[in-house]
């Protein structure tokens, strides 16, 4: 097997056997899942990078029924609208400024940013979302981003000042492309500004459902930089963010057109000292991973047993590898509860447990709630205090098995 960057050898670290899409939501009584691949993760031997073993091809993720929607959280709505401001005060601050999004999705950050009359292109392939930003006044190109988009976007509207993308850069396998699309956009003084979950907080939490057919990269300041630097980039910023279980926010301008904020050298350190891309170290995540396999399948089979009632809250992407990997089916977990309407009605892919809308969680609550959402953690408990009054119990299994 080969890096998909730089086709320097890759360890494989972690194996989670065959999984379904993480997004694709069956309607019940319909046909078996189509399309299986095997989940499994390793770690370049010369850059770094960590990637999945198996790509999944683009078109049966991203399509007009992809389902995700980013405003579904009001804390990601927050985190982008402050975003949204910060660039339009710093970088979109000139006269005339052009930012690219790439996966604006329903358009959470780019709204803000249409609302300021900035000019702006969310360049998105999965259409039924495309249509959602286009319909709060976003301008949407319904593609995906490689060179020869942004080649065609430069030819329409010039260069771009800021490239975005969230929680996108790390959906895409094709980054040689990409970083040639870049070169092509972005004006000689513009940045590639993306956030991504972090390396890091991976190994550290033990957040295994991080790894899913989406997730090709699992990014690192180390790895990020060789990228960078393969194709006349440099990183120049970090920052770590608390969102979606840990990520960090990259800045890349091109080389010498910027001074590295010493936030770069910090994180690189750190990595080092963490030793975080040693195999020994990896191999201990992967330890750590099916541990907390045998514990989440114990707890939930003993629950079972002593015929208490078990919900699942969120439907999430990242709970298709919790379910798959652990064999955990609707005998273990009644149904899942999830405010995405695209979801509702439906069968979580591969495991084949129903998701109802929130509503049916509160009537009655259960007594245990399986935490997939555990990244909005914060935000769900806060409004979810009906179910501890009512005796109910979380249950989280990053960064081990617990209960709240
Ligand atoms: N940026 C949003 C956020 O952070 O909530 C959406 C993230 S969503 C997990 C990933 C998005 O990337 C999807 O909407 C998908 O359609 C889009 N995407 C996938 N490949 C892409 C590509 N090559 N160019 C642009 N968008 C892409
Ligand atoms: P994410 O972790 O990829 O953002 O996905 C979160 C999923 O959880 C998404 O399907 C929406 C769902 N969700 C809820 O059902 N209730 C909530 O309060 C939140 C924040 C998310
Ligand atoms: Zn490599």
């Amino acid at each position: 097997m080969a890096c998909r960057i730089c086709s320097g050898r890759l360890h494989p670290f972690a194996d989670f056997g065959s999984q379904p899409l993480s997004d694709a939501f069956a309607a019940p009584g319909g046909p078996a899942d189509p399309f299986a691949f095997d989940l499994a993760v390793g770690v370049c031997a010369d850059c770094s990078m960590v990637q999945l073993l198996e790509e999944v091809p683009r078109e049966r993720m991203f399509h007009a029924g992809y389902p995700y929607l980013s405003s579904g959280s009001s804390v990601m709505r927050g985190h982008f609208e402050s975003l949204a401001k910060r660039l339009l005060a710093t970088e979109l601050s000139g006269p005339d400024p052009f930012v690219v999004e790439l996966g604006c999705n329903d358009g959470a950050m780019l709204s803000v940013i249409a609302d300021a009359g900035v000019r702006h292109l969310g360049v998105e392939p999965s259409g039924g979302v495309a249509d959602v930003a286009a319909a709060k006044g976003v301008r949407v190109r319904k593609d995906f981003f490689e060179a020869a988009t942004a080649a065609a976007v430069l030819a329409a509207d010039g260069p771009a000042d800021v490239v975005y993308a969230a929680n996108t850069l790390c959906h895409i396998p094709y980054l040689d492309s990409i970083m040639e699309g870049l070169d092509t956009l972005l004006r000689p003084g513009g940045v590639f500004v993306f956030e991504d979950p972090y390396l890091g907080d991976i190994v550290e939490r033990a957040s295994f459902d991080q790894i899913y057919d989406e997730h090709f990269y699992y990014f690192s300041a180390t790895s990020v930089r060789g990228l960078a630097h393969r194709h006349g980039f440099e990183l120049v910023d970090v920052e770590r963010l608390p969102v979606h279980g840990g990520e960090v926010r990259y800045t890349l301008a091109r080389r010498g057109a910027r001074t590295p904020a010493p936030a770069v050298a910090e994180l690189l350190a750190a990595e080092r000292a963490a030793a975080l891309h040693d195999p020994a170290t990896l191999q201990r995540f992967a330890d750590r991973v099916a541990a907390t396999r045998e514990r989440l399948v114990a707890l939930l089979t003993g629950l079972r047993e002593q015929g208490a009632r078990v919900y699942g809250y969120g439907a999430t992407a990242k709970s298709a590898t919790v379910l798959n990997y652990c064999g955990i089916g609707p005998d273990l977990i009644t149904f899942v509860s999830d405010t995405t309407p695209a979801k509702q009605g439906r069968l979580t892919p591969g495991s084949h447990i129903p998701v109802r809308d929130p509503g049916a969680f509160a009537d009655p609550y259960p007594d245990y709630a399986v935490l997939f959402a555990w990244n909005h953690a914060e935000e769900i408990m806060a409004k979810e205090t009906g179910f501890a009054a009512a005796g109910g119990t979380w249950i989280l299994y990053v960064p081990e098995v617990h209960l709240v």
